[in-house]
Formats: structure tokens, sequence, C-alpha cells
């Protein structure tokens, strides 16, 4: 099956908005959400407390910037995403919150120009898994080094698969049983479904390396749930 292009996964994210507005029905099919939220939030501000720029990729509706502003609140932040009904509504949200100022940029994070060495803190939420191959892979996150400070982080939550096929079965086998609990079968078909249309998620261990590979000094591993993870590194 060919994977949607990045066009349909913008229209898809264009009629959501709403749901991604709350963290809690936002977040329904991701597994230990808010605890990922938190202890990437947590550590970025322990490692980073002095931070003063915050790169949200892929901010949806801009839960990421929310949380992080209640850990540091003097942060300038900047928001990135396809979609520009979530960038408007992440605009309303976090200007809310911060006097500091706000920009947003619509478009992939894989092609919009930013400063090199300017931000202290990358968060990316669940926007990963729609990289691609491993070119894909390494440019992205060869540019998001190049665009932190030294000593700043990039922390990620995601879906994540396994390396090893019998593992990556069994653990895509409990989300599912995970997905029919919430709301039935029917339930557990449709985002297994998208899944398989929209995403291509890497395991923990192979984005782990490819951190390392271009240049980060540390990983960190924070959570991890079967197919979800929350996890970073320190440039
Ligand atoms: C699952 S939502 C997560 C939103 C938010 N981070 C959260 O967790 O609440 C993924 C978001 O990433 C955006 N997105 C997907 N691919 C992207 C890309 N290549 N560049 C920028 N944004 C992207 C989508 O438009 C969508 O708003």
């Amino acid at each position: 099956m060919s994977k949607s292009t990045v066009k349909e996964i913008r229209e898809r994210f264009d009629n959501d908005v709403e749901r991604f507005s709350n963290l809690d029905t936002g977040q329904v099919a991701t597994i230990d959400a808010k605890i990922s939220l938190e202890l990437l939030t947590e550590a970025s501000k322990r490692i980073k407390p002095d931070a003063e720029s915050l790169l949200d990729i892929g901010c949806g509706a801009g839960n990421y910037s929310l949380k992080m502003l209640t850990k540091i609140a003097n942060l300038n932040c900047t928001l990135v995403d396809l979609s520009k009904p979530m960038l408007d509504k992440a605009k309303e949200r976090v200007s809310e919150k911060t006097k500091n100022q706000v920009t947003t940029i619509q478009g992939d994070i894989r092609e919009i120009d930013l400063k090199e060495n300017s931000f202290d803190i990358i968060l990316a939420g669940a926007v990963l898994h729609h990289l691609r191959d491993d070119q894909d892979w390494e440019s992205t996150f060869d540019k998001l080094f190049r665009l932190l400070k030294p000593g700043g982080c990039l922390m990620i939550s995601d879906l994540i698969t396994q390396e090893t096929p019998a593992v990556n079965d069994y653990t895509w086998e409990r989300y599912g049983d995970y997905l029919e609990a919430i709301d039935g079968k029917a339930y557990r078909k449709k985002v297994l479904d998208y899944v398989e249309k929209e995403d291509s998620p890497r395991s923990m261990t192979y984005q782990l390396e490819l951190m390392k590979k271009v240049g980060f000094k540390q990983t960190e591993i924070l959570h991890k749930n079967m197919c979800f993870g929350a996890f970073g590194a320190i440039k």
C-alpha cells in the first residue's frame, strides 16, 4: 500500500483541530500520552533551566508548548505545522499563556528554513513517524541537531516499532487490544488502518543510534510502553 502524501496528511489534520485541542481527547489513541508529556517537558526544564527558546515541531493545536510553558514561563515559542488551522489554534492557545514571542510557520519541518544554533529545546510530539526512508530520517535528525544551541535538547514522544519482527507483532497486537478496550473492534481497525496508511515509525533503538550518529552527546530514554516511547538527546 502506498503511504499518505504530505498533502493527504495535511488535509487530515486540517479537519481534526478540535480533537487535538484537548490533551485528553486528542491523545486517547496514544498510550501514556500524559505521562510522556510530563516527563519530556520536566526533563527539558532540568536539562536547560535557563532556556529562552522553544521549537515545537508538528505542534498541532499546541499541547506540547502549553505544557512546556507551565515548566518554564519565559520562552519564545516557534510553532511549526503543515496544517494552517492547527497553527491558528496553537497560536491562539499559546499566546494566551505567554507574553513572550509566539512565531508560527506553516510548512514541512524537512523544508522550512530556520536559524541554526538558535533553540534551547525542540519538542516533537507524534510527528516524526511521518518520516519515510533512511535519508529522510537522517537529514531531519541532522537538521534538528543543527537548529539546537549547544547543550540544548531534542525531546520526542512517538509511535515506535521494535527491531525484532516477532516482538514488533506482539507490541502492536497489545496496542490493538488497548484500542479495542477503549472503543471496540471497529475503533481498533480504524486506528490501525490509518497507522498503516499514514505512518512509518522507527524503533527507539534506531532513533537513539541516529541521534548519536548526527552528533548528539547524550541520549535519554524517559518512558516506553509497547509501541509508544518518550526519549531524547542533548547536544
Ligand atoms: C498527531 S499530531 C500531534 C500534534 C501535537 N504535537 C500533539 O501531540 O498534540 C501531528 C501533527 O504534525 C503535523 N505534521 C505532520 N507531518 C509534518 C511535517 N513533515 N512537518 C510539520 N508538521 C507535520 C500534522 O499536521 C499534525 O498537526
